[in-house]
């Protein structure tokens, strides 16, 4: 796949004050934060839902804003967007879309200097094995298009409907995230713990690596028999 590198279009010294004022914001207990999920699929929606109910600020992302499908969305309680809008507005943006589209939705979002961009997808093939390999991840791979976003591993490991229903378990089910910007994992182990889960730091970004195939065992689990109701979780001693 082609890795497209777009040029910076705001300059570091020209966000900081920007930055400051999020940190501020994210220091307060509790603050909504601005979340755009791209993707209105099974993972789009769960998080989506859970994510309102919990109070944040949620626009779903979508490529025809005006088409059936979005104005059900907005019938269903969703506010919908257009992809660059969306993300301009967002602090947030999680990419839930097939991996092999993830080259043309990042680009079809704009100027992602500064944003967190959470990456929940799968780099599957089509008879579920590991599309990138063992020793790249699709993880890796966004950071590497999306220049300038502080790109975050996240919500990859369980089903869509445990992100949902994360409250539903006798036991906090896990949520690991993954990542090189300290704020902006804090930032997104805050948003899972938010819905349910406990976040667990699973370490720098190149930890995709592992967290991708652990979602290629849950899927094979499910599959197998296991059922789409369980998810990993820590247990201590
Ligand atoms: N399903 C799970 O339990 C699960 C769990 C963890 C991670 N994941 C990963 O999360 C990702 C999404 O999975 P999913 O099950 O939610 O998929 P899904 O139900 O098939 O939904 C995919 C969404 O992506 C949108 N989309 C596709 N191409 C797009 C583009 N070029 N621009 C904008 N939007 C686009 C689709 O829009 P339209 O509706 O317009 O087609 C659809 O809303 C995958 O990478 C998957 O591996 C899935």
């Amino acid at each position: 796949m082609a890795v497209n590198v777009r040029p910076c279009r705001v300059t570091i010294a020209s966000l900081a004050p920007l930055t400051v004022a999020r940190h501020l914001i994210r220091a307060i207990p509790g603050a909504a934060m601005k979340i755009a999920i791209v993707g209105t699929g099974n993972v789009g929606k769960a998080l989506g839902g859970a994510w309102k109910a919990a109070k944040h600020d949620v626009v779903l992302a979508v490529r025809e804003p005006d088409n059936e499908k979005s104005k059900q969305l907005a019938k269903d309680g969703f506010s919908v967007s257009a992809m660059a809008d969306a993300a301009k507005g967002a602090e947030a943006i999680v990419l839930a879309v097939p991996w092999t589209e993830i080259a043309t939705v990042i680009d079809s979002l704009g100027p992602l200097n500064g944003k967190i961009v959470i990456d929940a997808t799968n780099p599957l093939t089509p008879d579920l094995e590991m599309g990138l390999g063992f020793d790249d991840s699709a993880g890796e791979t966004v950071a590497l298009l999306a220049q300038g976003a502080r790109v975050v591993k996240a919500f990859n490991t369980t089903g869509a409907e445990n992100m949902m229903k994360a409250k539903d378990f006798p036991s906090k089910p896990a949520m690991f995230v993954a990542g090189d910007d300290p704020g902006a994992k804090k930032t997104v182990q805050k948003l899972a713990d938010d819905i349910g889960f406990e976040a667990i730091d699973a370490g720098p970004l190149k930890a995709s690596r592992y967290l991708e195939p652990m979602a290629t065992q849950w899927i094979k689990l499910a599959l197998g028999g296991v059922g789409t109701q369980f998810a990993f979780s820590l247990v201590r001693r």
